[in-house]
């Protein structure tokens, strides 16, 4: 009896353990499944400016932009969240969210999340994410508006905490 109790709490042990946290906190939460658009030529969808957007959900879309550049490889959403002049001060790119589409249409993760940063300074509308280097954005109208990332580096102080038991769609 006690081998066959043994011989079930082992068995069962590692599905217990390996079920899915009920996890609400917005860092752990999937968003959408990597995907490969290089078949398309120009992102499915921008950002639509609006002035509406409050500093809260501007902060919100920052990290939903972190997310997807950097953690899931998501070009889509990426793309849904940057206007049509994205501002470029990377040399030798122009601007336009269409020069930098043949770069992120496949879906490439640059990092999780243990290994990478993110920041919105709500003071200046800049977002950042740090990877193997640190970029810098400006957001104007919700949605990201201009691109920096040389000498870049992310704000210790004023960085936007988000209500984590938001839910993010
Ligand atoms: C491009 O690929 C995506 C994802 O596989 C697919 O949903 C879409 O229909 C394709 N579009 C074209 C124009 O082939
Ligand atoms: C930042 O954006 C908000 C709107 O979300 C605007 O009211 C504010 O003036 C902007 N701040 C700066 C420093 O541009
Ligand atoms: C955080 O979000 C939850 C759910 O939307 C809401 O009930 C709560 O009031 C929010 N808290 C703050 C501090 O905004």
């Amino acid at each position: 009896m006690q081998l066959l109790f043994s011989l079930v709490t082992a068995i069962l042990a590692p599905v217990v353990l390996a079920a899915p946290a009920r996890d609400i906190s917005l860092r752990h939460e999937p968003f959408h499944k990597r995907e490969n658009l290089c078949n398309l030529s120009a992102p499915p969808a921008l950002c639509q400016p609006d002035p509406t957007v409050s500093v809260e959900e501007t902060a919100l879309r920052a990290y939903k932009f972190y997310r997807a550049f950097v953690v899931d490889g998501d070009p889509r959403t990426m793309f849904s969240l940057i206007d049509s002049s994205y501002i470029q001060h990377h040399p030798g790119y122009q601007s336009g969210p269409r020069v930098i589409w043949p770069l992120f249409c496949n879906g490439n993760k640059l990092g999780n999340e243990q290994g990478t940063a993110w920041c919105f300074d709500a003071s200046t509308n800049m977002s950042y994410a740090r990877y193997s280097t640190t970029d810098r954005w400006r957001w104007v109208d919700g949605c990201v508006h201009e691109h920096w990332d040389q000498g870049e580096s992310i704000p210790t102080a004023k960085c936007y905490k988000l209500n984590t038991t938001t839910t993010v769609s």
